[in-house]
C-alpha cells in the first residue's frame, strides 16, 4: 500500500527519481504523454533495478483520460508532479501553450487528488520564481520578483495556487522543491537527459560540444561581476535531487511536516561559474570541450545559489555529488545517449 503517481516519470528527473522511490521500495506508477520524452527511460529504468514501470500515455489537459488514470488506481497515496513544460525561450513565444500546459496539468492533478482523498503532493518548483534576486545565498525566504519568462511565472503561479489551497480545509498536504540546476545522469548511464527539443542548458551543451555534436559552445558573457566575469549557478546532480523526493515523500508520509505547504530549496549551496564549470568538465573526463567567449545572454541572473540548510535540518538531505561526478556521468551518458 505505498503506490506513488510520478507525472512526467520518463522526463529527466521524474526517470531518476522513480529510480530512488523503487531502491526505497516504493510502488510507481507514471503518467506522461510523451512530449518532451519517450519511453525508452523506462528500459533504462529496467536494467538499473529490474522494475517496469507502467506508463499512462495521457495528456493532463485530458480530464476525461487522466480521472481514467486515478480510478484504476484507487490505492495511490502521494502524487509527485513533475509534468510541465520547459524550456525558457519557448514559453516567451508561446505564453498560452506554458499556462494551459502547466496550470491546467496542476489543477487537473489537485481536482483528482480530492476525488479520490489522495493526501500527499509533491510539487517540481524552480529557482526561476526568485527572479532576479541579489540576496545570496537565496533561502526559503528570499522574496520573490517577477519571474524572467512566462514559465518561471507558471512556476510562481503553481505555488501561489498550492498556498491558497493551503489555506483552506483540503486535506492535500504539499511540498514546494525549488530546484537550482539539475544535472548529471545515473551513474550507470542507463538513464540521463534525452528531450524532444535541442539542449539549451550548459552541462547537456558542454558534452554535445565536446562530442563534437554542436558547434563549439558560446559562453554568454564575461564581463560580469563575478570572481572570472562569467555567469554563477547551484548546479545540483540529478540523482541528489531525486533523493530529495523520496525523502519529501517520506517527511509527508510520517506525518513529520508543521504546516500544510512547505517550500524547500535544493541545490549545492556553492556556485560555480560557467567558465569553471568547462574546467570541471576537463578536468574530470581529459576532454576539451571546444567554446568561444560571447555576448550576454538577455534576461540571465549574474549569480545565484541555494542556502538548503532548510532541507537538511527537516529532510535529512545532503547533497554528495560535485559539479565533478556531475560532468563524469554527463559525459558517460553522452557517449551512449542515443544508441
Ligand atoms: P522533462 O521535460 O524531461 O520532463 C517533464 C515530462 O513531463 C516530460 O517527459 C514530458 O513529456 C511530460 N509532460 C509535459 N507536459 C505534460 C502533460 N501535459 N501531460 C503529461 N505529461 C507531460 O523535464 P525535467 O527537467 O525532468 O523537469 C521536471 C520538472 O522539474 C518540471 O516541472 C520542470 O519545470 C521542473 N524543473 C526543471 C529544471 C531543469 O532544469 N531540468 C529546473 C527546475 C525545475
Ligand atoms: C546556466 C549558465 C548561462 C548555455 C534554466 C532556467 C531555470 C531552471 C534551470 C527550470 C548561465 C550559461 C548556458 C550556453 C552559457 N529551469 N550558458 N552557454 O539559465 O541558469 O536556468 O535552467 O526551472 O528556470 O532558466 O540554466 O543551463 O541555461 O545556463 O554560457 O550555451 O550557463 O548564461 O549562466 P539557467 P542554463
Amino acid at each position: 500500500m505505498n503506490k506513488i503517481l510520478v507525472t512526467g516519470g520518463c522526463g529527466y528527473i521524474g526517470s531518476h527519481t522513480l529510480v530512488d522511490l523503487i531502491d526505497h521500495g516504493f510502488d510507481v506508477i507514471s503518467v506522461d504523454n510523451l512530449c518532451n520524452a519517450t519511453e525508452k527511460s523506462l528500459d533504462g529504468i529496467y536494467k538499473i533495478n529490474g522494475k517496469r514501470v507502467k506508463n499512462y500515455q495521457v495528456d493532463l489537459t485530458n480530464e476525461r483520460e487522466l480521472a481514467h488514470v486515478f480510478s484504476e488506481n484507487k490505492d495511490i497515496i502521494g502524487v509527485i508532479h513533475f509534468a510541465a513544460l520547459k524550456a525558457v525561450g519557448e514559453s516567451v513565444e508561446k505564453p498560452l501553450l506554458y499556462y494551459k500546459n502547466n496550470l491546467i496539468g496542476l489543477l487537473n492533478i489537485l481536482d483528482n487528488m480530492a476525488r479520490f482523498s489522495i493526501p500527499n503532493l509533491i510539487f517540481s518548483s524552480s529557482c526561476s520564481v526568485y527572479g532576479n534576486t541579489s540576496v545570496l545565498p537565496v533561502t526559503e525566504l528570499t522574496l520573490k520578483q517577477e519571474a524572467e519568462s512566462p514559465y518561471g511565472r507558471t512556476k510562481q503561479m503553481g505555488e501561489d495556487i498550492l498556498m491558497d489551497l493551503a489555506k483552506t480545509d483540503s486535506q492535500i498536504a504539499t511540498i514546494l522543491l525549488r530546484y537550482f540546476n539539475p544535472a548529471g545522469a545515473h551513474e550507470s548511464a542507463f538513464i540521463g537527459e534525452s528531450p524532444a527539443n535541442p539542449a539549451s542548458n550548459l552541462v547537456p551543451v558542454i558534452t554535445e560540444a565536446a562530442a563534437n555534436k554542436r558547434p563549439p559552445l558560446t559562453v554568454f558573457g564575461t564581463d560580469y561581476p563575478t570572481r572570472d566575469g562569467s555567469c554563477i549557478r547551484d548546479y545540483i546532480h540529478v540523482m541528489d535531487l531525486a533523493n530529495a523526493h523520496t525523502l519529501a515523500l517520506q517527511y509527508l508520509l510520517e506525518n513529520k511536516k508543521e504546516e500544510k505547504c512547505t517550500v524547500f530549496n535544493l541545490g549545492i549551496g556553492k556556485g560555480v561559474s560557467v567558465l569553471e564549470a568547462l574546467s570541471a568538465f576537463e578536468q574530470e573526463t581529459k576532454v576539451k570541450a571546444p567554446f568561444i567567449l560571447g555576448e550576454r545572454r538577455p534576461g540571465d541572473v549574474v549569480e545565484i545559489y541555494a542556502d538548503f540548510h532548510k532541507a537538511a535540518e527537516k529532510l535529512g538531505w545532503e547533497p554528495k555529488r560535485s559539479i565533478g561526478d556531475i560532468m563524469r556521468t554527463a559525459w558517460e551518458w553522452e557517449k551512449v545517449k542515443n544508441q
